[in-house]
């Protein structure tokens, strides 16, 4: 973790009081410039009070002269918003105490995104970044009395299409496809990919000053980022910790500093001169080798240990720097190297030498507002994603370099990520100021986060290498030859190379799915960025079944893959009226920024499951949205266990998947997407499902020509010895027909072992009354002393719309409160598949949820996120279940 250290004079200040300021010309003031500015348009005709931080659109939903910009069809009511420019004043006074230091920043820690900026009048500077953090000096141009601060912005859209206009070739995609609705030339613009419309997301092309502004005033120096990043050599087992600091000098400064962690009795004391400038100044604090240095795990691998780290500089026997921040200690590697039996090259992580399956998912922008995107926003996201035993996330590069406290959180939660630098879908431009401004951008974005133990690799860009491979946007060989030199300028001798030199403390690839050091070889961009032997892989099909396992591939490491699916009826009701409320209307259309999304969702559905087909049109509707969540939840749970199961075997040269990242953990807004946590942070069925398939341990089961087997798979750090138990069940009766059991096997930590294999028919024979119709299996793992290991899985003999004796079920529910919190005892009268509480807009989560109920009772837990009652949860608790949208 690192810090921006504003108050690192205050110490010094408490300490001697007025006597340093005597003595001492070394003080930093900083005076924030946050809160109520002045917004207006181009032609003056709205004029109004905007908060910073904080954007356009949220200034004019607040001020009242827009509604929800989610509601309905909102995101094209308010194009006009991102067509018009608009300015942001401010009037301030400064402190005459300001004035004298010897150097004044006007500091903006975020820009949204073009902009010119004038104090007094006179202008101070441009920007045209979102991702990067300006300072302009201004000593000279502040006054007496007021100060006028203004923040002119252009356009995102106009600017855009003004810098496509002035390229000399075509950079494409020029625009995204209409169903997204969106606007065009976004990759010439450095600005979140996704506010110009994705396929799961609307187009809100936002302005503003989304992060803070201040001024900060200093003498001699400024200490502007404390970074840290440990180095283990292994050869003598010793730590080291490698220290930046980033200080902007007024003039040559020469002192001490003292770097220390005193709990591993480390200090070391440096004599150091800071130059005039923006400087990098490196120290090395060896790490005593008499102290145990307890390490950062990753979730489910151990604890998140982490120390304080010391940084203290002195000049003439006054402490001028001072500042705190925490520091973890872990390896990481990615491992690619030959595969026993198999053609290509590994691909997994080692975390402190030992070798971690990923399990998790894609993170998007939390919402197009990014003022609106609190650290409570942002810690119940990542809370879901560890309580569902994610242990890895994918900071997916359309979005936005996520903000210090998330990475923080998951540095906390022991949530690894996989950070993509913000390029996506698409070729870019590679005109001089573009590169200058990402290689700014890349600098600062690496300085500011590499403390973070989270972050376990950098990745270039999204897909950019698949995009060019397979020729997506129907570029001709002669174009090809150009992007590829462009791809190769931009990734490779631009941001690979500072990252190389500003990190060597992780991994770098340059995209994702990437080939790796496959890719390198055959010139940075593969022949089939997709190849299972290497690298990650993206893999989508919407057509093939997806209760098949065979139509996977089995790759190294999967960093994308999914299903769509509609969020609840409660997530819906407040951006919607009734008309909206169907399956076909105008509004379920233009939600769906995926092309033939919606009849994607019923075509996969239908294959396993009878459509909804009520003759109340509201019925029908929540009834279609729960039935998209099922298939939902029941597609990525098949895949996600292919992929659990393949850790260690070789199978036809493929396998020992290391990684499973589903696409994608959340959502922007209300809408239809791949996510498995609606927007406002609901669970999806999906998410439910997760919490099962990703558990430490857990039984897979599936069929090989027509042979049952069940695989356990642990990613516990010791062996265990498990066997399967299988309880056959008949649809109709919640008394089961016959259980089996299988011999005790040796699970050895970390692997995929089969402990249980039998033929259906003779399993099925065995059991007496039974056939695939009417029968369906449910089954556990248990250790040699009898305890259940992992969760209850299940396994479906015929698809259930085919199922023989299934009955509808009816199921009573009984809310109570104790002391531990609320449950809800379930009671019913038969076999019930996918059985889904939901209490509406009463925000919590249950303790499962989606379930196969093969016993007549069962008691679930519901923790609130808000206080409620008996009474209201009762009277907002609904029951479905399979039967129940027939
Ligand atoms: C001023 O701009 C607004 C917003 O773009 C527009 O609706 C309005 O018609 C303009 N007014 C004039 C007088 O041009
Ligand atoms: C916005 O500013 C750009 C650049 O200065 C200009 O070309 C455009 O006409 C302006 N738009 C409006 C609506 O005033
Ligand atoms: C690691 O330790 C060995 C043995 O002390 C030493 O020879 C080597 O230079 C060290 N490597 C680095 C990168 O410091
Ligand atoms: C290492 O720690 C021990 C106490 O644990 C201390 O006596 C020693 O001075 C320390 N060494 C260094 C180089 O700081
Ligand atoms: C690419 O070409 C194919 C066939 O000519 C066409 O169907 C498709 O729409 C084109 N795609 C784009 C993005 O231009
Ligand atoms: C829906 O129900 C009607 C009768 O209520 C029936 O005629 C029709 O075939 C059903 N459609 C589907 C797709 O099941
Ligand atoms: C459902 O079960 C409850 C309690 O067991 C019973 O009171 C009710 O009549 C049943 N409803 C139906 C439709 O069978
Ligand atoms: C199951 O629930 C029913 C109805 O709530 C109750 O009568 C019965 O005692 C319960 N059975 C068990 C085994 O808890």
């Amino acid at each position: 973790m690192t810090q921006r250290v504003n108050v690192f004079i205050c110490v010094s200040l408490c300490l001697f009081a007025g006597v340093l300021s005597l003595f001492s010309p070394v003080t930093e003031l900083s005076v924030s410039l946050n809160g109520k500015w002045r917004l207006s348009n181009s032609n003056g005709s709205l004029l109004l009070p905007a908060q910073v931080p904080g954007c356009v659109h949220s200034a004019l939903q607040q001020q009242g002269f827009i509604l929800d910009p989610y509601f309905r069809f909102n995101d094209l009511s308010y194009r006009w918003i991102s067509l018009d420019n608009w300015t942001y004043t401010t009037t301030f006074t400064v402190a005459p105490q300001m004035r004298v230091k010897q150097k004044v920043l006007l500091v903006f820690d975020g820009v949204d995104t073009v902009a010119s900026v004038s104090l007094n009048g006179i202008t101070v500077g441009k920007t045209d970044n979102m991702f990067r953090r300006y300072d302009f000096p201004v000593r000279d141009l502040l006054k007496d009395g007021d100060n006028v601060l203004e923040v002119s912005f252009m356009s995102p859209v106009v600017y855009a299409s003004e810098r496509r206009k002035a390229s000399s070739y075509t950079v494409p995609p020029e625009c995204p496809p209409d169903v997204q609705k969106g606007e065009c030339h976004v990759n010439f613009i450095r600005k979140e990919q996704s506010s110009f419309s994705w396929d799961w997301g609307p187009s809100f092309p936002t302005l503003g000053l989304f992060k803070g502004v201040q001024l900060e005033a200093f003498d001699i120096l400024q200490l502007v980022q404390v970074s840290s990043v440990p180095l283990y050599n292994s050869s003598d087992s010793h730590w080291k910790l490698q220290v930046e600091l980033h200080v902007d000098a007024v003039q040559t400064a020469s002192g001490q500093v003292t770097i220390s962690i005193p709990e591993l009795d480390s200090e070391q004391t440096f004599q150091t001169q800071f130059l005039p400038g923006k400087t990098k100044n490196s120290f090395t604090l060896n790490i005593n080798t008499s102290s145990q240095v307890k390490l950062w795990w990753p979730s489910g691998h151990g604890d998140q240990h982490f120390y304080r780290l010391a940084v203290k500089g002195f000049q003439d026997g006054f402490l001028v720097l001072n500042a705190e921040s925490k520091v973890y200690f872990r390896t990481v590697e990615l491992v690619q190297e030959p595969v026993a039996g198999s053609p290509g090259l590994s691909f997994y992580f080692r975390i402190n030498g030992k070798p971690i399956f990923l399990k998790g998912s894609n993170w998007i922008p939390a919402h197009s507002f990014q003022d609106r995107v609190t650290p409570a926003v942002l810690r119940n996201l990542l809370q879901s994603a560890v309580d569902a035993n994610m242990n890895a996330l994918r900071v997916w590069g359309g979005g936005v370099y996520e903000q210090d406290v998330f990475y923080d959180i998951c540095d906390e939660m022991g949530i690894m990520v996989w950070q993509d630098f913000m390029f996506a879908c698409a070729m870019y431009p590679t005109e001089d100021d573009f590169i200058q401004t990402v290689r700014e951008e890349v600098v600062q974005q690496v300085h500011r986060l590499k403390s973070h133990p989270s972050i376990i690799i950098w990745s270039g860009n999204n897909e950019n290498e698949a995009a060019l491979a397979t020729a997506w946007f129907n570029i001709t060989v002669a174009e090809r030859q150009r992007f590829l030199k462009d791809y190769v300028t931009l990734y490779v001798d631009n941001i690979r190379k500072i990252v190389q030199e500003e990190d060597q403390s992780r991994p770098f690839i340059v995209s994702s799915p990437t080939n790796g050091a496959e890719s390198e070889q055959e010139g940075w961009v593969a022949a089939n960025p997709s190849d299972p032997r290497y690298g990650d892989v993206h893999f989508y099909s919407y057509t093939l079944d997806c209760w098949d396992w065979r139509t996977f591939p089995r790759a190294r490491f999967t960093s994308e893959y999914g299903f769509q699916s509609w969020p609840s009826f409660s997530t819906l009701q407040p951006v919607s009226i009734k008309e909206d409320w169907s399956y076909d209307s105008k509004f379920t259309s233009h939600r769906q920024h995926h092309d033939s999304g919606n009849q994607q969702m019923l075509l996969q559905a239908a294959l396993h499951f009878k459509l909804p087909n009520s003759t109340d049109p509201l019925k029908r509707f929540t009834d279609t949205l729960y039935i998209t969540q099922v298939m939902q939840a029941q597609c990525v749970k098949t895949q996600t266990e292919f992929y659990r199961r393949s850790r260690s075997e070789i199978i036809g040269g493929l396998g020992q998947t290391m990684g499973a990242l589903y696409w994608q953990l959340n959502d922007i807004w209300q809408a239809p997407s791949w996510s498995s946590i609606e927007f406002g942070g609901k669970w999806k069925m999906l998410h439910y499902f997760a919490q099962s398939f990703f558990s430490a341990v857990l039984p897979v089961g599936f069929e090989e020509d027509e042979t049952l087997l069940i695989y356990a798979v642990s990613d516990l750090s010791n062996d265990l010895k498990l066997r399967a138990v299988v309880t056959v069940y008949s649809w109709s009766d919640l008394d089961p027909v016959c259980s089996l059991t299988s011999d005790l096997q040796l699970v050895p930590e970390g692997s995929a072992v089969p402990v249980f294999k039998q033929r259906v028919a003779a399993l099925l024979a065995g059991c007496g009354r039974c056939s695939r119709l009417t029968c369906l299996l449910t089954f556990h793992l248990e250790d040699d002393g009898g305890r259940q290991q992992g969760p209850t899985n299940h396994h479906f003999l015929s698809s259930p719309k085919d199922a023989e004796g299934l009955q509808t079920a009816n199921i009573t529910a009984k809310v109570q409160q104790d002391e531990s919190g609320f449950s809800i005892t379930l009671h019913s009268s038969s076999v019930a598949p996918f059985v889904w509480l939901d209490v509406g807009n009463v925000p919590g989560r249950f303790s499962s949820n989606g379930f196969l109920m093969v016993s007549r009772n069962r008691t679930v837990g519901f923790s609130a996120w808000r206080p409620t009652s008996v009474a209201e949860l009762s009277s907002s608790l609904t029951v479905t279940s399979l039967t129940d949208v027939y």
